[in-house]
């Protein structure tokens, strides 16, 4: 799977690596978003919704914490837990219900769910390095597949 560190020197370079992600992911999987506020965890999650065929435009969901997008192929849920204090609040939130629900899920702030995120989840660290300039780390966890 795509992994590595990569420099993107605008938003349609950012889609443009998270289409790459998406082609290679399929219900179930978790991809984890961190980084601060304004890094691009959310233009990230609208290449992956794009490229999974979500209609319509995907927004930060900082005020809902959840927001659920049905494509033609797959459910893409996209979560946003930085409101959240702590795995109780995650879980208050019907956690395990969605997780078992199949679907492909962005979390941004996947740090308020602590232990509850599953340990085959593809994490995904932002870093802001100038106005569109951002280093984007992907690790699906999959390094040794030939
Ligand atoms: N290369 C880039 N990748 C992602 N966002 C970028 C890039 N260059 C500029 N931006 C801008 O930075 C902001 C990122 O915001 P957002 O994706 O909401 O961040 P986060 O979800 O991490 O808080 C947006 O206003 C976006 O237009
Ligand atoms: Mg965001």
């Amino acid at each position: 799977m795509l992994n590595g560190e990569f420099q993107v020197g605008s938003v349609e370079e950012t889609w443009t690596l998270a289409k790459e992600l998406a082609k290679e992911l399929k219900p179930g999987d978790v991809v984890c978003l961190e980084g601060d506020l304004g890094a691009g965890k959310t233009t990230f999650t609208q290449g992956l919704a794009a490229a999974l065929g979500v209609p319509g435009r995907v927004t930060s969901p900082t005020f809902c914490i959840v927001q659920e997008h049905q494509s033609p192929d797959v459910l893409f849920v996209h979560m946003d837990l930085y409101r959240l204090h702590g795995e109780e609040d995650v879980e208050a939130i019907g956690w395990e219900d969605y997780l078992a629900r199949g679907a492909i899920f962005a979390i941004e702030w996947p740090e308020r769910a602590g232990s509850l995120i599953p340990s085959t989840a593809h994490r995904i660290v932002f870093h802001h390095l100038g106005e569109e300039k951002r280093r984007i780390a992907i690790d699906t966890g999959d390094h040794f597949a030939v």
